[in-house]
């Protein structure tokens, strides 16, 4: 038989099934808690809420494991493609060969956008932050994309989904170049993935422009390393818009927003500010570290801590080694780098950080790849949306495969003014 547990309120005693996944990770279903005893649970910032079960990403915080589809993040780290990944994300099995080239074709053939859409960003202030940007621009792909009833719901979502990936390279490509003032550039379709982008990011039309082989293979790299990491904000909040049934484009708008803050994919440019704000002050790590500590001030460790890792975050590991090697290779030679090297180093050993398990996260390393790449710090989070896309679109796939799918609609325990009166304007004290 399988587990229940007991709930034993006001007298009653609940029996509420337990749900067993794959890994034994073990939830307790309390969806008819309200039905049967007028209850429902509180759990804020959802520290301890299972909103799903889900088929695609395997985490163990504990123990540091990332699996897409119980495949390690190291193997796939060094053995797969960006789009061989998203293949493998959002249809739930690695590709066979014929497979993966119709789909790397179908991705190639979608990467121009609507000339129309390249007037937007002449009418974006120059220094718009390009997370805003792209947020606008994919929200407008739904404008162009809206007369397409001929096509059943699942060819819609395969297409849209193409869309998406071989669009959304160009669209932040544009969005860097309209920031300097430079041309925007037409993809490149002989090119792989990473190349085109690189190639729209940093060629311009007055010469040729050949991209380094090690900033292809790193991109990469960090595009798998970033294409999905179960339910987090951002991801959570596709599922949630996806569960209203508006568009795919819809709710990838809302995870590229979601993503944006820096609790979230926005650390990695929040990283590069405080270490150079460190070493325009002259480099003391332990000031910062001190500063992180103390509960007067608001300021935490940029690149620290992690909701579900409470060890080393595996794609930190890989990427700090990616890191020296890029940079060797490109024989760069970054302060920031040593700094970074310096406070992990300093923050690890300190008994406020081995307590609260605070590990470096995949922010740590990932902006310090960026700079060496050349890519601007207010793109960074640009760069995450790029790689998590994948993984919000195997998500809201899922939700929407899901057989009888509800809208998501959390409920709240309301702590406001029991029933008051209307008071008119002039009897208000
Ligand atoms: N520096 C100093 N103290 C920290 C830090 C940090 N970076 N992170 C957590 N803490 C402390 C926190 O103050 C709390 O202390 P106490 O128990 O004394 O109140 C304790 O550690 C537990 O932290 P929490 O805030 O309850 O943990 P959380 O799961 O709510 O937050 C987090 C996770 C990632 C938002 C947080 O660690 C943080 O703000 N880190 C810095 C921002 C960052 O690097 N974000 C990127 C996350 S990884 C990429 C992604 O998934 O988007």
């Amino acid at each position: 038989m399988s587990e229940v547990a007991e709930l034993k309120l006001e007298g009653q005693t609940v029996e509420l099934p337990v749900v067993v996944g794959t890994e034994n990770e073990k939830g307790i279903d309390i969806s008819n808690l309200r039905a049967k005893t007028g209850y429902i649970t509180l759990d804020n910032g959802y520290m301890n809420t299972g909103a799903c079960t889900s088929a695609i990403t395997f985490i163990d915080g504990e123990k540091g494991i990332l699996r897409y589809r119980g495949i390690p993040i190291e193997v796939l780290a060094e053995r797969s493609s960006f789009l061989e990944t998203a293949y493998l994300l959002i249809d739930g099995k690695l590709p066979t060969q014929p497979e993966l080239d119709n789909f790397t074709n179908r991705v190639r053939r979608h990467t121009m956008i609507h000339e129309d859409i390249k007037r937007f960003y002449d009418g974006f202030p120059r220094d718009a932050h390009p997370m805003a940007i792209l947020a606008s621009v994919v929200s407008s792909l739904s404008t162009f994309y809206q007369h397409e009833n001929n096509r059943t719901e699942a060819e819609l979502f395969s297409l849209n989904t193409v869309r998406l990936l071989a669009k959304l390279p160009t669209i932040a490509a544009c969005a860097y170049k309209k920031s300097i003032g430079q041309p925007l550039m037409y993809p490149q379709n002989h090119m792989s993935y990473c190349e085109n982008f690189l190639h729209m990011m940093f060629s311009t039309p007055a010469e040729h422009y050949e991209v380094d082989p090690v900033m292809i293979e790193t991109l990469n790299l960090l595009l798998i390393l970033h294409a999905d990491h179960e339910q987090n904000c951002s991801t959570s909040t596709v599922r949630m818009v996806s569960s209203s049934k508006a568009s795919l484009f819809a709710a990838i708008t809302a995870g590229i927003c979601a993503l944006w803050g820096p609790r979230h994919g926005g650390a990695n440019e929040e990283v590069i500010d405080m270490l150079t704000q460190m070493r325009n002050e002259g480099g003391s790590v332990s000031k910062y570290v001190e500063m992180a500590k103390d509960k007067n001030t608001k300021f935490k460790l940029m690149g620290f801590g992690h909701r579900v890792y409470k060890n080393f975050d595996p794609r930190a590991k890989i990427l700090k080694a990616a890191c020296d090697k890029l940079l060797a290779k490109m024989k760069i030679s970054d302060p920031l780098l040593d700094l970074a090297k310096e406070l992990e180093e300093a923050a690890l050993k300190d008994p406020y950080f081995i307590e609260r398990k605070l590990y470096p996260n995949v922010d740590f390393y990932s902006g310090i790849i960026y700079k060496a790449m050349g890519i601007p710090t207010v793109a960074f989070t640009v760069m995450f949306a790029l790689g998590r896309l994948p993984g919000w679109i195997a998500h809201a796939k899922e939700y929407l495969n899901e057989p009888g799918n509800k809208i998501n609609r959390p409920r709240q325990i309301y702590i406001g003014p029991a029933l008051a009166d209307y008071v008119s304007v002039d009897k208000r004290k």
